[in-house]
This record gives structure tokens, sequence and C-alpha cells, in this order.
């Protein structure tokens, strides 16, 4: 098929776009869009047929659920069966925004987007363009990123084209993706509140508004065998390029020690700033010099890895709490959780 590419232009013409997507997703069809986080490859979440078509675009495991995607809060009672006091604690303080909060579902929202589970994940985001979107197409929009399953996930529109280009009905451009790492997602759907995902919303954060919550291990390792994530996508091998990544864990000293004791000719060096490589003549790519710089650029820095045909990267490592936690946790799946500690 052919993808329609439209870019927003803040004149009297979005409003054309919208109205063509909002036909295109009450047809059945899949529209990608930009959100605070990442773009999104969207469907009619309450069409079963239509959200199928998502997974084929994106050759994504049907177990792995997808998040639904609200642009006003009081939909929360149309698709959850209960509606705890802690999620509207959360909704009111950090919605419209970058968190999804995972509830028991009403029957009204398929099985074929919850992977099977009796709990339904929920979003409502803050990007005008997804909001636009959401509010005048009239239906609640199931989105997963909208990459290639596995690749990063995609924070220009340049990535979504070069992935999902010829399987979507359209792609709505405006490259106007902020945080660049996917929304936190808590599970509210029992006794303590537990963040299955890290992003943008810390855990200080909601501890700050609600009280105690945990961290699911998942996040910060590999499962040990037979365990099973709560979130399903935590378990795939994901954001990976091509080469073979190694996070080195250390003081900037130690890093440059160990690429100079370990580096080749193959290697390419993921750092957070210029500086970070003085004395070092190997090839670099920097991914920012802070939690919300690193947030931003990593995406988008492993797929660069890939355009420059890298194979072996020795990365430094990002903080592991704040918004660090987020690029961490990325990275350490792109990296197939090769860390080395020195
Ligand atoms: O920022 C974001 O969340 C972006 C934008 C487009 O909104 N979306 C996104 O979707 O990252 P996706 O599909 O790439 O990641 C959704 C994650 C997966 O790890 C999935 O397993 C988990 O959410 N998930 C969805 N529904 C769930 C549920 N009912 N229980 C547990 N985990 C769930
Ligand atoms: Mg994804």
């Amino acid at each position: 098929m052919e993808t329609i590419i439209k870019k927003i232009t803040h004149t009297e013409e979005d409003k054309k776009i919208y109205e063509q997507a909002g036909q295109i997703l009450r047809a059945g069809g899949l529209v990608a869009f930009p959100t605070e986080t990442v773009y999104g490859l969207g469907a009619d979440a309450l069409d079963a047929k239509a959200s199928a078509k998502i997974y084929a675009a994106k050759g994504r495991p049907s177990d792995n659920p997808l998040i639904v995607h609200i642009a006003d809060v009081n939909a929360l009672y149309d698709l959850a069966k209960e509606v705890p006091d802690k999620a509207l604690v959360l909704a009111e303080k950090f919605w419209p925004g970058p968190l999804t909060m995972i509830l028991k579902k009403k029957d009204k929202v398929p099985d074929s987007i919850t992977g099977g589970l009796g709990t339904v994940a929920i979003r409502m985001p803050s990007h005008p363009v997804a909001a636009e979107l959401i509010r005048s197409s009239g239906v609640y929009i199931a989105a997963p990123s909208a990459n290639t399953s596995g690749k990063p996930s995609p924070t220009r529109a340049e990535h979504v084209i070069n992935d999902l280009s010829g399987r979507i009905d359209m792609i709505i451009q405006d490259d106007t993706v902020d945080i660049g790492v996917e929304s936190t997602i808590i599970d509210l759907s029992e006794e303590v509140p537990t963040i299955l995902r890290p992003g943008y919303i810390t855990q200080a954060m909601f501890e700050e508004a609600i009280g105690k919550t945990i961290i699911d291990p998942a996040i910060m390792g590999s499962l040990k065998e037979g365990v099973i994530p709560k979130a399903p996508g935590m378990k795939y091998k994901h954001y990976a390029p091509k080469a073979d990544v190694t996070i080195i864990d250390s003081s900037l000293e130690a890093f440059r020690d160990y690429v100079k004791a370990h580096g080749d000719k193959d290697t390419t060096l993921m750092v957070f700033t210029d500086s970070d490589c003085e004395g070092l003549d190997m090839p670099h790519i920097c991914y920012g010099a802070n939690d919300e710089e690193q947030a931003k650029e990593l995406f988008d820095v492993l797929r660069d890895l890939d355009d420059i045909g890298a194979k072996k990267v020795y990365a430094r490592c990002p903080n592991k709490d704040g918004v660090g936690l987020a690029v961490y946790n990325r990275l350490l799946r792109a990296a197939g959780f090769q860390v080395v500690t020195l």
C-alpha cells in the first residue's frame, strides 16, 4: 500500500490532516503520529480487526499488549472495571503526560489488544497532535511505538518512514517528540503499585503522590529462566543495533583505560560528550551530557550505529536513578544485558 505522509504546518491545512487521519482510523486503518515520548502506531482500540493490523505491520508478537490512548480522563471509567483512588491522584498530577496506568479492564476492551490479560494499559498523551487526533477522530487509539518490532522506538518521522512505509495507511509528521523514551508504566491493578517500565515520571515522583511503590525486578536485568515479566514487552530483545554493544559501568578514567586495553579497529565508542574521548583515537557518537539529553538522543544514536556500520560498541553507563533509570533500562536491552562493571 502507499503510505500517505502529511506534515503538521500549524495552519488551517492541519484540519484536513486530522479529518483524513480520523477517517482512516474509523475505517479500521493504521495512522502513525507523534507523542511527547515517541511516535505511536495507532488503530481504533475497540476494533479488534483494526488493532490486529498493528501486530502485522510491526511484526509484533501477539501476546505483547498495546497501550490505549485517551483524550479525556473520564475515559478511564469507560475502559477500566475499577478506578482506584490512586489512579485518580496520578491522573490529576501527571496527565496529560508520559504516564501509562495498568488497570483491570472492562469486557468491551478486546482481548486481542491486551494479550489476553485481564488488565488494560491506558495513557493520556500531552502532545498536541496526539491529543487532537484522539479527540477529533472520536476513537480510543491503541498504539505501540511506531517501529518494527525489536528496533529502537522512533523519535523522528524519518525512523517511522524507514520502518513502516508501505505497511501502514498514514504517517503524521511533526518532529517535536520531546522526551525520547517511552512512558513510565505503573501497574495499579494490584495492592502495591508496581513500576513495570521506567520513564520520565520517576519512582520518587510517584511516591510523593501515592506513597509506596515497587520497581519490577525485570527493569534492571534479564529475568531468571521461567519467570514471566509483568509487562510482556520486557521479555523481548529490544532496541538492539546490529553491533555488539557492551555497557562499561565505571568512572571516566576506568572507561578510558578499558577502551585502551580492549578496543580495536572495529570499535565505536558511545559516550556522553566529546571530551570523554580525549586521548582515544576511535570513532565515537555522543548521546548526551545529562539524563534528559540522553533520553532524547538514545534511540536516534542506536539507529545511527547501524547507519555507520558499527561492529563493536563500548558505551558509557547512564545513571541508574531518576530519568537515568529509563535510559539505562533501554540501553541494557540494546546491549543484550552485557555490562562490564569496573
Ligand atoms: O510512550 C509510550 O508509551 C509509547 C507512545 C506511543 O505512547 N507507546 C509504547 O507502546 O511505548 P509499546 O507497545 O511500545 O509498549 C507498551 C508496553 C509493552 O512493554 C507492553 O508489554 C506493556 O506496555 N503493556 C501493555 N499493556 C499491558 C498490560 N495490560 N499489562 C502489562 N503490561 C502491559
Ligand atoms: Mg515499543
